[in-house]
């Protein structure tokens, strides 16, 4: 496994929780586990590959660490980094459905980063519209922990093990 690093931005703690999910499931320290609410952007450098966490508030926005968080990494040159996204939402928001995993990307491809883990397929998922979905596939791992928490773990399982081929 390259040298990983999570960064999150969560609001009421699910993405934490599922953040730490991700780690146990690819053997990441806890040390390198970050909450974007007190990371500079400057601290990627140390890795080569980074998982993004995002939930989606408001009308379908990125979550507000997270969004001044990524506005730092927008304007750095990640060439030579791999970046994966997972994210939290909530379905019966059926049209902005994680929509700040989708917002994170399109923020983030034009940064030299090859993107991993960024065709993750809908099926099983039931939502309208979400800007993390390109033709029928998620940009990065979408988690629903408010109706069903008893998907979440085998999502994170099916993510990680794709992130893991492709990295
Ligand atoms: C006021 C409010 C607005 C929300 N808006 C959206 C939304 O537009 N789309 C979505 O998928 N989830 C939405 N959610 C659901 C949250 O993203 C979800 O509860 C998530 O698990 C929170 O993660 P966090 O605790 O890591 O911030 C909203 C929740 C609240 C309370």
């Amino acid at each position: 496994m390259k040298n990983t690093g999570i960064f999150y931005g969560s609001t009421t703690g699910t993405t934490l929780e599922v953040a730490e999910m991700i780690a146990k499931c690819l053997g990441i320290k806890e040390s390198d586990i970050h909450n974007v609410a007190t990371t500079a952007p400057s601290e990627v450098a140390a890795y080569d590959l980074l998982l993004l966490g995002t939930s989606t508030w408001g009308d379908g926005e990125m979550q507000d660490n997270m969004d001044d968080f990524s506005h730092g990494l927008e304007v750095m040159d990640l060439s030579g980094k791999e970046i994966a996204l997972f994210g939290c939402g909530d379905e019966s928001m059926s049209d902005t459905f994680c929509n700040a995993v989708g917002e994170l990307y399109s923020r983030l491809k034009d940064t030299g980063a090859k993107f991993i883990g960024a065709d993750f397929g809908t099926d099983g998922y039931s939502f309208d519209s979400s800007e993390a979905d390109k033709d029928g596939h998620a940009v990065g791992l979408l988690i629903d922990n408010v109706n069903h928490p008893d998907l979440t773990q085998g999502r994170i399982e099916d993510w990680c093990r794709m992130v893991a081929a492709q990295e």
